[in-house]
């Protein structure tokens, strides 16, 4: 018996004839959603997620999925992720299927570069504060291959970091601040930033969070907008050293042909820096999912 990791507690099965039959492209078939499997599928996923994402510990995993082909993966990825909500579009193509993996870029590189672009770690954040419009609820990663070394995710509960906090009611207020977000969008006619806060007070305490601090430089660093202040400099220093700190992170690394989906109102997320092989197999590749609840 080793050490329980973080995801053991969280990891739930999926049988392999549900899986198939969800896949089942024969033209004799009815639409997936209205096969009694997927509805069951869907009643057990939603279960899910009001206990581990509304509840604790903001995230939640699917396994058994060894069987499928790569090609089987990237269909059942957005399924799985309709049955919990609406896919968002990740890019202005549209894309709804994003693969994360090292395109040999930095964060925050030119008009585009994006951290699911790059191997780094760090940069703990919420996904898509960026995207004007409906922010992700939740996010999925479809884990198809994993590095050859690295690459382990990272968690911190918002709720941890608030109450850490609690002792500096003006650097929360700080937070509280509409900030703008570069859009990493170089499509015509897209805007250059979008405004929302870090903290969004969502009422009784609790918060909803909006957080990539390069992002929020970029954005800042536009000559059409102000430059940010020391306030509140000092708030997100305050903020990513708490995000930093290895007592507040949930740290473990999902197995081939694992599904994570987690929380993106309240738990931020990075991994740690990780190094591809040279083969196929042996670079990290998820593929994403946005998801919007109904
Ligand atoms: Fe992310």
């Amino acid at each position: 018996m080793g050490i329980p990791r973080p995801f053991d507690s969280v990891r739930y099965t999926v049988g392999r004839e549900l899986v198939l039959d969800l896949l089942d492209e024969a033209p004799d078939r009815p639409p997936v959603a209205e096969r009694p499997g997927y509805q069951q599928f869907t009643k057990e996923l939603r279960a899910h997620a009001d206990r581990h994402l509304d509840g604790t510990p903001g995230y939640f995993l699917l396994s058994g999925l060894d069987h499928l082909t790569e090609d089987q993966a990237r269909r059942f990825a957005p399924l799985a992720s309709a049955a919990l909500g609406d896919l968002l579009p990740q890019d202005g193509r549209g894309t709804l299927l994003r693969e994360v993996r090292d395109r040999g870029v930095e964060l925050g590189e030119g008009l585009t570069g994006r951290y699911s672009d790059t191997r780094h770690g760090g940069n703990l954040h919420t996904d898509s504060p960026h995207r004007p419009g409906t922010v992700p609820d939740c996010f999925a990663l479809y884990c198809v291959h994993q590095a050859a070394s690295g690459g382990s995710l990272v968690l911190v509960d918002l709720r941890d970091l608030t109450a850490r906090l609690g002792d500096r009611p003006d650097l929360l207020k700080s937070l509280e601040q509409p900030v703008h977000f570069d859009c990493r969008d170089d499509t015509p006619g897209a805007p250059r930033t979008v405004v929302r806060p870090v903290l969004q007070d969502t009422g009784g305490g609790t918060y909803r969070a909006h957080y990539l601090r390069e992002y929020i430089e970029i954005g800042h660093g536009h000559e059409s907008v102000t430059p940010l202040t020391a306030e509140q400099v000092e708030a997100f220093d305050a903020l990513d050293a708490l995000l930093a700190d290895p007592a507040l992170q949930q740290t473990d690394r999902l197995r081939e042909h694992e599904m994570i989906f987690i929380d993106n109102r309240a738990v931020l997320h990075g991994r740690t820096p990780f190094t591809d092989g040279p083969v196929e197999a042996a670079k990290r590749l998820m593929l994403r999912t946005w998801i919007t609840f109904r």
